[in-house]
């Protein structure tokens, strides 16, 4: 079934997750190849929160394969004044291709979707961040398929950690592990776990691929035979005002060295960034030598170009 849009990892069925890695792949070690893809083509990038790597990448991704992307802050938009989501993609898919949006509610990306003709992309809602989570399965891939290869296969049965608050990146993970058949277990302290309706899609199609997700608010069982502990700030865009109280009750959740030692030897350590040294993650782990983080970072581009080429290409 041809993909509309990309607002969850769940929109995806397991073949078409490993598809668009086969093709994010192939973008990376090929680029050449796409310079002329979307001659022509404009995305429309709608930010209503800050952004370093997903505004850098989309639109550099959208210049490599030959089109245009547009930075449109909320803000200084109509949207601010009042304009409907409606009104706004309705207009948007007069004029361009395509629609990345970062949000906070993920009922506006639904409703972006709802109502435009063109693609939209969740570049982050409060509920859900597909592009990371599908760049993190790249970036496992790479690092753990045989020498020369890359099979998304590699990643049956190895366990990825997530520890920290059950939010977007928390929730994507879960679909992400799910469709690739990775085994995923969530640790947060009580009262931050994941939205449940989340946690069963995760377990409903685990139990098909073979991927079991767990859930504990014990640290030290959680990262058990980890093989990747991940980890993202305590407190979300939007959350700023809850800082103070998360600090608090983050207490114990940092992944430090200590931490790390328990996982499996050779354990990775990944995180979405922007990170926090000396909160949800130590100095000495965030730079350290099992650290993937900025590998995570440049497969923002790949995966984002693999995810554009699959919607707005022609005959797409
Ligand atoms: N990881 C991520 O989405 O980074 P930005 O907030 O900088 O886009
Ligand atoms: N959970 C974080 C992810 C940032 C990329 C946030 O929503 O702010």
């Amino acid at each position: 079934m041809a993909l509309k849009h990309f607002l969850s990892v769940a929109d995806l069925t397991p073949q078409q997750v490993v598809d668009v890695l086969t093709l994010a792949n192939d973008v990376k070690l090929n680029p050449g190849n796409y310079r002329k893809a979307l001659d022509g083509q404009t995305l429309a990038m709608i930010f209503q929160k800050k952004s370093t790597r997903t505004r850098v990448s989309f639109e550099v991704g959208m210049y490599q394969l030959g089109g245009h992307a547009l930075f449109l802050s909320a803000a200084d938009i109509q949207i601010g004044r009042g304009e409907t989501i409606a009104d706004t993609a309705r207009t948007i898919s007069r004029y361009c291709n395509g629609i990345m949006a970062r949000v906070f509610g993920h009922e506006i990306v639904e409703e972006l979707a709802q109502h435009a003709s063109i693609p939209v992309i969740n570049g982050l809602s409060d509920l859900e961040h597909p592009c990371q989570t599908l760049c993190d399965a790249q970036t496992l891939t790479e690092k753990w398929s045989p020498a020369g290869t890359f099979d998304p296969s590699c990643l049956h049965g190895k366990k990825l950690v997530y520890v920290g608050d059950g939010n977007n990146m928390a929730h994507s993970l879960i679909d992400t592990a799910a469709a690739l058949g990775m085994d995923i277990t969530i640790v947060a302290p009580h009262g931050y776990w994941c939205d449940p309706a989340i946690v069963e899609r995760g377990q409903r199609l685990g139990a098909k691929t073979g991927s079991i997700v767990g859930l504990t608010a014990d640290p030290i069982e959680g990262v058990r035979g980890a093989d990747c502990i991940y980890t993202d700030v305590w407190a979300s865009m939007g959350q700023e005002e809850e800082a103070a109280k998360r600090l608090r009750d983050f207490a114990g959740f940092q992944v430090d060295e200590a931490m790390l030692a328990r996982a499996n030897p050779g354990c990775l350590f990944m995180h979405c960034l922007p990170a926090h040294r000396g909160e949800e993650v130590s100095a000495g782990v965030c730079d350290g030598p099992q650290s993937i983080i900025f590998d995570q970072a440049e497969n923002r581009l790949h995966v984002q170009k693999a995810i554009m080429l699959t919607l707005m290409s022609k005959g797409a």
